[in-house]
């Protein structure tokens, strides 16, 4: 098959989260499979700084509003592999510091910024040589693409028949702008309304790929059931229930290319599960050493969180919780970016416990891979989880999770606790209380030492790898073309 992932971030050459993990693990085993592929993403700063060589395919033009813009299509390889990378440029658009926002601040004009991306690449295709059968989308930043190819024959008369996938990574980010800005998405108000585009009296973007994609999934079996109820659905939920024959779930791989202990080049000493005493022991020291935690860390068990610090992370139960926590025998290293008022919260307790709470607000790729490396467990207590890559990652490192029972969360823990087969920690309760119990649990774990080795032991020797999701996307692409129509 032929096949295009249109994605609004994609590793090494932009990322923000999991989303850009996916699109830039997915394609080169689908082309190991023996599939065409090719990817589709605006060319941020972050691009041209990473020293990606580009070069020039063609220039595209796009209408915002009434003005045409004017742009071009460049053209990378995703590295590792030989997967071209069709790279949407325009300077004013993208080549900011940001990729959606500016210290937490949405950019004002994310909808004419998206809006050139998605008819960016529309108008690329439809010159191009190239088309492919299925265009998978991922995403509020790619929604526009479905509705497009369902309604736009007149400019985009080459792809009508083109079938599309849209996966939700994230229910909660819609891509929802002002009703009066719809003249710069260049959609007509025949869209606006309750089956199209218009959610609660604004243009949501989100929506409109909801409902035009020819299939829908998301990223974990738990979540695809999970948003189709009015808990998790955001407002969404009714659309996904109607479309629930057409929604299923398919759980993330783990690029163990990039996240391996034994091959990480970002890690103090590499191991294996032979060797995982030694190897955890050299990364925790240099851990601790990087945190100037207090040298008696070295001895208490280590939680390590990596996290956008967002409301859906349970970040602030975490805040809630630390005082508490702190007085049990325990260190934690937190890494994270986000909302200014958890990064506040964070700072504030890791100045107040700094000997045993290291706290860095940061996107930092290399200190990321050091914490999988050198804690001894790994907290997420999230909200919800569409699916979450630290979890699996932490597995393979031999770092214990503790994790909330949500999403793709629930679909990979289970505690050890309960399952003779566990290879974590589980809480069901939103709540401080909860997560501060299941830290003790873990601890009492950790505690014992051959119970602990186990533990890591089963955790080590899952196998999460992209070959079975991408399997799984391989058959749900040819099913989308057996089938026609919505
Ligand atoms: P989400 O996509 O919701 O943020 P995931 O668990 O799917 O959550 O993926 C998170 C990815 O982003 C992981 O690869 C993680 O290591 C990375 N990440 C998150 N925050 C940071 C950070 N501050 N520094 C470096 N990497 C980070
Ligand atoms: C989103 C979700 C996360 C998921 C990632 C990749 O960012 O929040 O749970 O792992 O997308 O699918």
């Amino acid at each position: 098959m032929r096949i295009l992932i249109v994605s609004s971030e994609v590793a090494p050459l932009a990322k923000t989260g999991g989303l850009a993990d996916v699109a830039g693990s997915l394609p080169p085993i689908l082309e190991q499979f023996g599939h065409e592929m090719a990817v589709c993403m605006p060319k941020y700063r972050a691009v041209t700084e990473g020293g990606f060589a580009t070069e020039p395919v063609g220039p595209i033009s796009i209408l915002i509003g009434s003005e045409p813009v004017d742009g071009a299509i460049e053209k990378t390889i995703l590295p590792g592999s030989r997967v071209p990378v069709y790279l949407i440029a325009q300077d004013a658009y993208f080549n900011r510091e940001g990729l959606y926002d500016v210290e937490g601040r949405g950019y004002p004009d994310n909808l004419a910024r998206f809006s050139f991306f998605c008819r960016g690449v529309l108008q690329w295709l439809e010159k191009s040589s190239w088309i492919p059968d299925i265009i998978h989308c991922n995403d509020w930043q790619t929604a526009l693409i479905p509705l497009l190819i369902k309604t736009e024959f007149n400019l985009y008369p080459e792809l009508s028949n083109l079938k599309t996938l849209f996966t939700i990574h994230n229910l909660a980010y819609q891509g929802l702008f002002p009703a009066e800005q719809i003249a710069i998405a260049g959609i007509g108000w025949d869209q606006f309304h309750i089956d199209g585009v218009e959610f609660w009296g604004q243009i949501s973007l989100l929506k409109g790929g909801l409902v035009h994609a020819d299939y829908l999934s998301t990223v974990s079996q738990a979540y695809s059931e999970e948003i189709q109820t009015e808990e998790f659905g955001c407002g969404l939920n009714g659309i996904l229930r109607k479309r629930a024959a057409r929604l299923c779930g398919i759980l993330n791989g783990a690029d163990y290319s990039t996240w391996d202990p034994a091959t990480d080049t970002f890690i103090e000493r590499n191991y294996s599960a032979e060797t995982v005493s030694q190897g955890k022991a050299a990364n925790k020291k240099e851990l601790i050493r990087q945190f100037g935690l207090s040298p008696e860390c070295l001895s208490r068990p280590l939680i390590g969180i990596v996290t956008r610090l967002a409301y859906q992370k349970g970040i602030d139960l975490l805040v809630e919780a630390l005082p508490d926590l702190l007085k049990s025998d325990v260190a934690l290293t937190i890494l994270g970016t986000g909302e200014l008022n958890l990064e506040e919260a964070l700072s504030r307790l890791g100045n107040e416990y700094s000997g045993s709470c290291g706290v860095r607000i940061a996107y930092d790729e290399r200190m990321a891979h050091l914490i999988e490396a050198g804690a001894d467990m790994f907290l997420m207590p999230s909200r919800y989880e569409p699916c979450g890559l630290s979890q699996l990652y932490s597995l393979k490192y031999g770092t214990i999770p503790i994790v909330r029972s949500t999403g793709g969360l629930a679909d990979t823990i289970r505690d050890a606790d309960e399952d003779p087969e566990g290879n974590g920690f589980v809480f069901e309760e939103s709540s401080a209380a909860a997560l501060k119990d299941t830290v003790d649990r873990a601890i009492v774990a950790f505690r014992t030492a051959q119970r602990w080795n186990e533990i890591v032991r089963r955790a080590m020797a899952q196998d999460f790898s992209w070959s079975t999701a991408a399997r799984a996307y391989e058959k749900l692409y040819r099913k989308i073309l057996r089938e026609a129509g919505v």
